[in-house]
């Protein structure tokens, strides 16, 4: 795993839009992740579409999540969040944004067609990724199996306290999302985890240097064979060997 601290949130963004700006340029399949860790990274990638001609037109992308229950007109819905944080700012044919299918009374269908749709677009090149307080990635909360795939998963608590910023209060969070399971993730080709801000540190000390296991879901990153992580200096904090991932970064072979 490769592990890039960068002093604050924008530099984190530049980061890792250098590192998506090759598989745009490619036209490459993306996997997109929600969450306010992304936005930045985002916005950064809409300004370069705009001002340096970075397109995206040749690219697919899925997302890793969607709200179980709520129409996609929901504007807390992924499927309208990526639409209005990214995808119709860019592009990238909207045909192509793919999420799974949260109207789909039955679940274990939705689940099954998701993935077949990723298996039929060749897989995800590069899945974005931000990470939970308690160490989930996509909505695979702790105890989730390492090997799972696409399917619905129960938030847990303190996703549910987490998330109710966006719904202007716990009660109104949905319980229930539509989730890439930790088996779908690991067989995108190449995963990006960004996390910034203090709050993030645990974590991030958690899924890069504690042990592997379902009570820190993000910590399959350390089964990857490429993996980078990009964080700032504050959710850096906790982590116990960063002076050896700063000296890394510094010595990259040519
Ligand atoms: C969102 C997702 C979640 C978030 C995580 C962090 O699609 O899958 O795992 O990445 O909850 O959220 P933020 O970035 O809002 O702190």
């Amino acid at each position: 795993m490769e592990i890039l601290i960068r002093p604050d949130a924008a530099a984190v963004a530049q980061q890792a839009a250098d590192i998506l700006e090759d598989y745009v340029r490619a036209g490459k399949t993306l996997g997109l992740a929600t969450g306010s860790t992304p936005n930045p990274t985002y916005q950064e990638l809409i300004r370069r579409h705009r001002e340096a001609g970075l397109s995206f037109a040749e690219c697919k992308a899925f997302l890793l999540d969607e709200y179980w229950g709520l129409p996609r007109e929901h504007e807390q819905s992924y499927y309208s969040t990526i639409r209005r944080e990214l995808t119709s700012h860019i592009d990238i044919p909207d045909a192509e944004v793919h999420s799974p299918d949260g109207t789909n009374t039955d679940y274990r269908a939705a689940g099954e067609d998701y993935e077949q749709a990723i298996t039929n677009a060749g897989g995800v090149d590069v899945q974005i990724l931000g990470v939970g307080t308690n160490g989930h990635i996509g909505f695979n909360e702790p105890g989730s199996s390492l090997s799972s795939v696409t399917r619905i998963k129960t938030l847990h608590p303190q996703t549910v306290t987490d998330n109710a910023r966006f719904f202007g209060g716990e009660e109104d969070v949905p319980r229930h999302v539509l989730t890439q399971g930790l088996g779908t993730i690991q067989r995108a080709r190449h995963l990006l985890l960004l996390a910034t801000g203090e709050g993030k540190a645990g974590a991030v000390a958690a899924l890069a240097e504690g042990p592997l296991s379902a009570f820190c879901p993000g910590s399959v990153l350390q089964l990857h064979q490429h993996a980078t992580v990009v964080v700032d200096d504050a959710a850096a904090s906790k982590l116990r060997n960063s002076e050896y991932y700063r000296f890394a970064d510094a010595n990259k072979p040519a």
